[in-house]
């Protein structure tokens, strides 16, 4: 069986990040599952016909992190014909040997609820916002708006809402360096295996 880590937490909590470290830790391999969501809101049209037909090119287009591209992602998650086009790809990616880190809103909850791991990683309004914003070039009071709003879609929406798996272990970056936190998850997963 593949060891499968879910991680899921809102926009700049730094799950990526730690996904992406813990995935070359333990040589893992890693799906950023935002991705799927940001082309199929960049690809325009119909967005269920969107995600029905993603390509790898989809996926490499150049614009994707900006904060619009978030801001479309999280309006086309919102629809469930959408998130179901995409289950079956998540899953088929997580079941790859040795193991695999996916990171999103709904890993735990929906795509992989049996994980060997489950992270739930947050952070303050502020810091994500500052964050987002030194990532960016941006302003930190656009920022702290654009995730706010994302949050709030992505919490109040009735398909798969973002909120942490009843078994997630919550991990709060806010006062963490990124190597802290990152050590801190390494912990969480040695500890399982
Ligand atoms: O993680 P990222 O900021 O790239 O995600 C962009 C948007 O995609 C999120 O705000 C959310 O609406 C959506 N998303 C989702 N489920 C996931 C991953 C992302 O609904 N598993």
């Amino acid at each position: 069986m593949p060891f499968i880590i879910a991680i899921d937490g809102p926009a700049a909590s730094g799950k990526g990040t730690i996904a992406r470290a813990l995935a070359a830790h333990f040589g893992f391999h890693h799906l950023d599952t935002g991705l799927l969501y940001r082309a199929t809101g960049a690809k325009g049209g119909d967005p269920v016909l969107a995600a029905q037909t993603l390509t790898a090119g989809d996926l490499a287009r150049p614009d994707l992190r900006s904060a619009g591209a978030g801001q479309a992602a999280s309006r086309v998650a919102t629809i469930p014909e959408v998130r179901a086009a995409l289950v079956e790809f998540q899953r088929r990616f997580a079941l790859q040997e040795p193991g695999a880190v996916l990171d999103g809103r709904d890993i735990g909850t929906v795509i992989c609820p049996d994980a060997a791991v489950k992270l739930y990683v947050t952070a303050s309004d502020q810091i994500r916002a500052v964050r987002r914003a030194a990532e960016l070039g941006a302003h930190v009071g656009d920022m702290l708006g654009e995730l706010q709003e994302r949050d709030r879609r992505d919490s109040e929406r009735a398909t798969a809402p973002l909120k942490p798996a009843a078994d997630a272990v919550v991990l709060d970056t806010t006062e963490l360096t990124i190597p802290d936190a990152i050590a801190r998850a390494i912990a969480q997963v040695d500890r399982a295996r």
